[in-house]
């Protein structure tokens, strides 16, 4: 039976991944997969991570199962994180969370949510998009459609034409945003213009499906939580997935989040019965250490103020990086003006390197990016910036 089957494409992010891999070329550079690396090019684990492990260690007494919406705890310090701790969604109870495994796992229930109890809603989704956007939300049933987003031309938002394409979405469809570090393209809505969505959100009764993956690395943590926030003071029901895999560095752990919001307690309980219900059929409930390390950090003073000074310098490394970046670009005798990169939030840069350009930076060079052009800036060291430079100054000289 298999031998007949095709072989299915590689991913177009973690596929990279595994080719790099396999690249014998020992100058190889790796800015495919979001995953941030310090100024000596290593993953490391968080030091206020580390402590937390340890105390788990000590204190775990048994590795019976989780409820299926993980540990009450972690709930409520998700939900403080997104909302502020003196919320009014907290105070009313409006939400309700569920520890999933990563930001992916987030996704997929909020994909079979919606495809379960609002069959007939579409998700619109920025144009472009994180590259399994559409792959999670197609895989459970849920109709995909495409609005305007990033103006390639002026390496901007295209808010009017983002405006004007989710006007034209069904009253009650469901729409995917970004709350900040928009990925691939690193360009977010500023606050006035998310008061502008917020407003369109209400009036047409969209639902907003908020991916919040990379909390801290844009402005701060707080500030990343603006847009979310402007959302939210519209008393729109939404879903929300976040990812701790980028601001915890726990990319193995698996550990995201799927936060429901009701326009009431009940509203929001009889929503989260379903997740429940779509979370059992799936993967009956989330694996523990993830979560247990989110919510020890978040709990303890010590550990919280020195894991945000870990998000801070992991911001501040990349924010350095882009800056190096542009700078050694124009060093190396690049003509094209490259400083948007500097405007751009977050792990990413989208690049504007075409296909063909990216390809050759793989084929000739043993640099691996995206094929939309997206760059990990996260990857980049002072050690590794000037034979990048140099690649991409060769090849944008001899495409250009
Ligand atoms: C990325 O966009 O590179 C990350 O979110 C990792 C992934 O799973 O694709």
């Amino acid at each position: 039976m298999f031998e007949q089957l095709e072989m299915a494409p590689p991913d177009p992010i973690l596929g990279l991944t595994e080719a790099f891999k396999n690249d014998p070329r020992p100058h190889k550079i790796n800015l495919g997969v979001g995953v941030y690396k310090d100024a000596a090019g290593r993953t490391p684990v968080l030091e206020s991570v580390k402590a937390a492990e340890k105390r788990l260690l000590q204190e775990e007494s048994t590795k019976s199962y989780l409820p299926i919406s993980g540990a009450p705890e972690f709930g409520a310090k998700v939900r403080e994180l997104l909302f502020g701790a003196d919320h009014e969604i907290v105070k009313n109870n409006r939400a309700a969370t569920a520890h999933t495994p990563g930001g992916t796992g987030a996704l997929r229930v909020a994909g079979d949510f919606i495809k379960r109890m609002f069959p007939a809603k579409a998700l619109w989704m920025s144009t472009p998009t994180w590259e399994n956007h559409a792959n999670v939300f197609r895989a459970a049933g849920v109709e995909t459609k495409a609005c305007p987003y990033y103006d390639a031309q002026r390496k901007c938002l295209d808010f009017d034409a983002m405006l004007n394409g989710l006007e034209s979405a069904p009253e009650g469809d469901a729409v995917l945003l970004h709350a900040c570090c928009h990925n691939p393209s690193g360009v977010d809505p500023n606050p006035a213009q998310w008061e502008a969505i917020a407003a369109l959100v209400q009036r047409r009764a969209l639902m907003p499906v908020v991916d919040f993956a990379y909390q801290g690395f844009g402005d701060g943590l707080e500030e990343d939580a603006r847009g979310l926030r402007t959302l939210c003071a519209t008393g729109a029901e939404m879903l929300i997935c976040s990812s701790f895999s980028k601001n915890f560095g726990l990319y193995n752990e698996r550990c995201g989040a799927l936060t429901v919001v009701g326009a009431t307690r009940d509203a929001a309980d009889r929503a989260f019965s379903h997740i429940k219900a779509c979370i059992r059929a799936n993967y009956s409930n989330p694996p523990s250490h993830g979560g247990a390390i989110v919510s020890t950090v978040l709990g303890d003073p010590d550990l919280r103020a020195q894991w945000e000074g870990e998000v801070a310098a992991m911001r501040d490394r990349i924010n350095g990086m882009r800056r190096l970046f542009v700078a050694t670009l124009q060093a190396r005798g690049v003509r094209t003006d490259f400083s948007f990169i500097t405007r751009q939030k977050g792990m990413f840069s989208f690049s504007g390197l075409n296909r063909d350009q990216v390809a050759a930076l793989r084929d000739e060079y043993a640099i691996y990016i995206v094929g939309s052009g997206r760059i990990n800036v996260a990857g980049m060291t002072e050690e590794n910036m000037d034979t990048l430079c140099a690649a991409i100054a060769a090849v944008l000289g001899k495409t250009a």
